[in-house]
């Protein structure tokens, strides 16, 4: 099926730019139907905070075909590159754009960061899979990062030789 759905999706016209105020209300929208099944979605302030307040924050958002169709927020901050949330509307999902996205904010956003780093929740196994193939690995395992108790993976891709290169966790 999805390579059916593959062919729905041309990669190449998706536009990516920084988020603005006026994109909130889409972002929310998607942010919604993705995370509150697990009660912490981000709200409206959250995401205006990034854009506004946040000086190490840099958020994204895709367009296809003059529609927000997906969005990240990162933290460029000393020697790491954090990608803090990440989503792509439902009707566009398992058709590559995230990995499209992945790869256009390692391309163009990392700048002298030595690593770029997440957390996922153990469960989540599309985004699990997602990250693994960009190059990220599970380094350890954070019990109750998540308000419902729910622990996070911090998965990590090193972008120089890193010292924990050893220490990687296999799931
Ligand atoms: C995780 C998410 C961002 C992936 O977006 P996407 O655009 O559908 O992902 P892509 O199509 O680029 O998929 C890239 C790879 O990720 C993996 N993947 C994506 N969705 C998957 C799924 N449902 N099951 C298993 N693997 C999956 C696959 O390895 C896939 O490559 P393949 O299609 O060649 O097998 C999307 O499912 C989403 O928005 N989920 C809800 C929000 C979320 O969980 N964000 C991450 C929080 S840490």
């Amino acid at each position: 099926m999805s390579e059916i759905l593959k062919a729905r999706i041309n990669l190449s016209k998706i536009t990516f730019r920084r988020m603005k105020e006026e994109d909130i209300n889409s972002v929310l929208e998607i942010e919604r139907a993705l995370f509150s099944l697990y009660k912490d979605a981000w709200n409206y302030k959250h995401f205006l905070f990034e854009i506004e307040e946040h000086e190490f924050s840099i958020s994204i958002v895709a367009e296809y075909k003059g529609e927000l169709i997906a969005y990240a927020v990162c933290w460029a901050m000393f020697e790491e590159f954090h990608i803090a949330n990440i989503g792509v509307t439902a009707k566009y999902q398992r058709m590559g754009l995230a990995e499209y996205l992945m790869k256009y904010l390692e391309r163009e956003l990392v700048t002298d960061e030595e690593n770029m780093i997440l957390e996922v929740r153990t469960g989540n196994i599309p985004a699990i899979r997602l990250y693994e193939k960009v190059g990220f690995k599970v380094f350890f395992e954070r019990k109750n990062f998540y308000s419902n108790g729910e622990n996070a993976y911090v998965m990590i891709k090193l972008l120089k030789d890193g010292v924990w290169s050893k220490s990687t966790v296999s799931i």
